[in-house]
């Protein structure tokens, strides 16, 4: 799928305040600097439509992006950043369940997962609150271009086999590095296959 247009909509701290659900949506999470912001603007081969930084928790609302005039991608604040209190901490996940729970346009949330790391159990406890609540999602690994290819492979394997703790069968994945633009088409070609089956989500 080729994107012509993207476009900010609105950044609001409760999904209620959200854009009209009457279009597919899909919702990119992960840890804080895992690379959220960045791969939403390879996507849609736009340096400046979410906002990046290198300091973790630089996004901290739900940002709505309309991509083509038919779909939303959705920017979220990452968990995980180990200096954040304990308030915002409970804030962010409520403001984050409530979305996720409550969105009905949401076709498929995107779990992204830096590729260099092993299994974290923050990740792990995200997607099984995903799993519990019947949320489609599949993952995403990230900064790929920061690994040689036998690495990345084996990281993958090793990703795979905890989820195999808890899953019999395993989500969809993609690998990704915004800095090489790679992986993008895969990521693309899954949303345009899902975007049909939104009349029947609804
Ligand atoms: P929060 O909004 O804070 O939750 O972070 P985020 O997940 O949106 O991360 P963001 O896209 O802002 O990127 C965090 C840092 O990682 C930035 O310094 C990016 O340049 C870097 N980064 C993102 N994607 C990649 C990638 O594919 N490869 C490499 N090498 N660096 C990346
Ligand atoms: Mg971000």
């Amino acid at each position: 799928m080729k994107i012509s247009s993207s476009k900010f909509i609105i950044s609001k701290p409760h999904w209620k305040d959200c854009p009209t659900p009457n279009i597919p949506e899909y919702a990119f999470i992960g840890r804080s600097n895992v690379g959220k912001s960045s791969l939403i603007n390879t996507l849609c081969g736009n340096k400046t439509l979410a906002k990046t930084s290198s300091t973790p928790g630089k996004t901290q609302l739900i940002n709505h992006f309309l991509i083509n005039k038919k779909w939303y991608l959705c920017d979220l604040p990452g968990y995980g950043y180990a200096k954040v209190s304990k308030k915002s901490r409970e804030e962010w996940s409520k403001m984050i369940k409530g979305y996720i729970l409550n969105r009905k346009n949401l076709m498929n949330t995107f779990v992204l997962i830096d590729s260099r790391i092993k299994p974290q159990q923050i990740d792990i406890d995200f997607m099984i609150f995903l799993g519990e609540n019947g949320i489609p999602f599949s993952i995403i690994f990230t900064k790929s271009d920061k690994l040689k290819q036998k690495e990345l492979n084996s990281n993958i394997k090793t990703y795979e086999n905890e989820l195999y703790k808890y899953w019999e069968e395993l989500p969809p994945y993609f690998v990704t590095s915004s800095h090489k633009k790679t992986g993008k088409e895969s990521v693309l070609k899954y949303i345009e296959r899902i975007n049909p089956l939104f009349d029947k989500h609804i």
